[in-house]
């Protein structure tokens, strides 16, 4: 199989997405409520999906009649240059999770959007009961509310997610800068969030990753996530253009320091 898709050649996330069609054929479609993906995947890494790849999922879910969900609660609000990560990879799925954005990650809170068909099952129950019953204590509590309000009425006024768009091959340039940087295998970015993939050290897989997460937060003040040792940055949409200079610049002297 190729890596590189041509005209009359499946795209290779086609293929990937092929593996549910597997799954689907060992357990039957009529178990599998639900197919539940990030479009970007965030916490294993910085990993978007492959090109094609959502499209066949939508596709095989519709085959089936499975439900397909986006966790979007990284690439929601404005992360990937557009509302919503499903606008950008142009698949509608049929529910998106969501929380960090929604408040700028300032309180906590999440909720799910759902099709209207969905919505509908759960609209028929009698006037005079909830239609969704299941009383969280905190549950669209007016701090949350305040601040989801508050951020929403900011993304609007500032035009965070055009900018954040406007800003994607900057920042993209920037984290590819460290790119030979020794230890350094992979860089990825989708958006305003970058992945760096350092090697591992011998017998000690996520130690290189742990040390850099520490001497940048402690060093540099950057503050970036690992998983394993791979680095992942995501830094605020109302980053500059300098302070995304400064940013990688501070990395690649951390990503030196671990070497
Ligand atoms: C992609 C993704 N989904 C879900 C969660 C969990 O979200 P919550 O803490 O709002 O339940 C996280 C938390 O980091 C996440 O990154």
């Amino acid at each position: 199989m190729s890596a590189v898709s041509t005209a009359s050649e499946p795209e290779w996330g086609a293929h990937l997405a092929d593996e549910l069609e597997r799954l689907v054929a060992l357990h039957d479609a009529a178990t599998i409520a639900a197919v539940i993906v990030e479009p970007m995947a965030g916490s294993t890494g910085v990993l978007p999906a492959p090109k094609g790849y959502l499209k066949r999922l939508r596709e095989i879910c519709d085959k089936h009649g499975i439900l397909l969900i986006f966790d979007e609660v990284i690439t929601g609000f404005g992360r990937l240059g557009h509302a919503f990560a499903a606008e950008r990879y142009g698949v509608v799925p049929d529910m998106i999770t969501f929380a960090k954005g929604i408040t700028s990650g300032a309180v906590p809170m999440g909720g799910v959007l759902v099709r209207a068909g969905i919505y509908d099952a759960f609209m028929q129950g009698p006037e005079h009961m909830p239609e969704l019953f299941h009383g969280y204590t905190y549950s669209a509590h007016p701090l949350a509310v305040a601040a989801g309000i508050a951020t929403l009425d900011l993304y609007r006024e500032e035009g965070l997610f055009e900018r954040a768009k406007k800003l994607e091959p900057l920042f993209a340039d920037a984290a590819m800068s460290l790119k030979g940087l020794p230890g350094v295998l992979d860089i990825r970015t989708v958006g305003i969030v970058a992945g760096i993939d350092l090697a591992s050290r011998p017998d000690a897989v996520g130690k290189r990753g742990y040390e850099a997460m520490e001497r940048g937060y402690h060093e540099h003040d950057v503050m970036m996530r690992t998983a394993g040792d791979t680095l992942a940055l995501s830094p605020p949409l109302i980053i500059s253009e300098s302070q995304i200079g400064e940013l990688f610049e501070k990395v690649g002297k951390v990503i030196k320091a671990v070497a």
